[in-house]
């Protein structure tokens, strides 16, 4: 279980920690569904990522925390206090970093279909990049941006026609996908003769975005390769030098004992080795390489508390153990069929020797967060912990069948701090006009 990640651990009464916390202790100060959150882990991976690409990127080089993966106020607190940039895809993420003070001019503001508003929004709080999907997209910020008079700096996302071979749900750079322009019959070179020609959108570079949960740096190197064969075609057509490279997020995190680390900065090197190797084959200066990892920063940090409510055994079928949350809280399982590992935080030190299915309380067979696991036999009362859940689950969470969302603790330097309330029942009829 501690080889999953560094910050779990279990104590002398045999109960999960979280950096260095009991979680027993968390789930009956806080109640349950519970998430709970190692700060300083985040904090750790940010830094990760800061160090790898000050060191073999150039100057302005810089990771961009994709805060789809976890948005909440104290998270874009965290990531600014280390550094780092922000990806936002929504102009609820940009009022959420608003609101946490951060500095958006570093901030990459992307989206397959931007509406005026978040155009409009995203330029007057003065976001650093708006990350341009599509030709009517390249005008609409054009012309809102002249009328506000402002220049707006750019990116293009380009799709690279890359397979990265991981879920197609999250697999976003194929050529046929949603996002971006693709290079295939000419279409990247069009939208970058057509940004060239703006007056109030400033080109700066391009972006990439091959898919998530990517346990090999091939599918990267890959398309890094074929980034900058478009941008040396592009500097010989144009005769314009590209500022920024932005590789999007993706590296895969370790849900399971038998899944393998991904050691990111030994994955940047051998990228940036391939970058550097081909910007002198195409005579190109290195551009700045921005990179925007979401899953890799806060996943790892993440437990979910439940408590157990009933056991139910159909013999010769399935063995169920049923939880007071479920997809409301986490519907990665229900979506994607997404692995995880699960056990009895109260009695962590002993042998998971049992065969069950947990189950969530909605209505709904579907409702399930793993399926046919060995864990511990609990009973209800116990403490049901869901590890690796820091990334997509508080930012995908819902109030189906009215279930009021749980609340987000921090923890750091071995204290707990509640920054997340639990919805309250006013909070599920708030917006009703009774
Ligand atoms: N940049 C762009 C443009 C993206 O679309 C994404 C993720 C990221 C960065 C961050 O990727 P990461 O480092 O987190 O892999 N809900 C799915 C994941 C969807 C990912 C969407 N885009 C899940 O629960 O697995």
């Amino acid at each position: 279980m501690k080889n999953i990640q560094d910050c779990y651990g279990i104590n002398e009464n045999g109960h999960l920690t979280l950096g260095g916390v009991d979680t027993v202790d968390m789930a009956k100060k806080y109640g349950t569904p519970l998430y709970l959150l190692d700060e300083d882990k985040i904090r750790r991976q940010c830094a990760i990522y800061k160090n790898a690409l000050k060191k073999y990127f150039p100057e302005g080089s810089m990771p961009f925390y994709a805060s789809k993966a976890l948005s909440f106020v104290d998270i874009y607190k965290i990531v600014k206090d280390e550094g780092l940039g922000i990806d936002i895809v929504s102009s609820g993420e940009l009022y959420t970093a608003l609101a946490a003070g951060f500095d958006v001019t570093n901030a990459c503001f992307h989206g397959n279909n931007k509406t005026d508003f978040d155009i409009e929004y995203g330029i007057k709080s003065g976001v650093g990049y708006i990350v341009v999907d599509s030709q009517e997209e390249l005008c609409a910020v054009d012309e809102i941006a002249g009328k506000l008079g402002k220049e707006q700096k750019i990116l293009l996302r380009i799709t690279p026609g890359i397979d990265p071979h991981t879920l197609k749900a999250i697999s976003t750079g194929r050529v046929d996908s949603k996002f971006g322009t693709p290079i295939i019959e000419g279409k990247a070179e069009q939208i970058t003769k057509a940004a060239l020609e703006k007056k109030n959108a400033r080109l700066c570079g391009f972006h990439c975005h091959v898919g998530s949960q990517i346990f090999e740096p091939d599918p990267f190197i890959e398309a890094s390769g074929v980034m900058l064969r478009f941008i040396s075609d592009i500097k010989d057509k144009f005769g314009y030098e590209t500022d920024v490279l932005n590789l999007g997020g993706g590296f895969a995190v370790k849900y399971l004992a038998e899944h393998a680390e991904v050691n990111i900065p030994e994955y940047i090197e051998s990228i940036a080795r391939n970058i550097s190797s081909l910007c002198e084959k195409y005579s190109i200066k290195m551009p700045k390489i921005f990179m925007e990892p979401g899953r890799s920063i806060v996943a790892g940090a993440g437990v979910t508390l439940y408590t157990v409510g009933t056991r139910k055994e159909i013999p010769g079928f399935k063995n169920y153990i049923s939880i007071d949350g479920g997809m409301p809280d986490n519907p990665r399982y229900a979506l994607y069929q997404s692995p995880y590992t699960v056990l009895c935080a109260n009695r962590a030190n002993e042998a998971p020797d049992y065969k069950a299915t947990v189950c969530g309380r909605c209505c709904e067979s579907g409702d399930l967060i793993a399926e046919d696991i060995q864990v511990q036999k609990m009973d209800r009362g116990d403490t049901l912990a869901v590890l690796v859940t820091g990334a997509y689950n508080y930012s995908m969470a819902s109030n189906y069948n009215r279930i009021p969302r749980a609340p987000i603790v921090l923890i750091k330097n071995g204290n707990d701090r509640l920054s997340v309330r639990r919805e309250s029942f006013e909070d599920l009829i708030k917006n009703e006009v009774l």
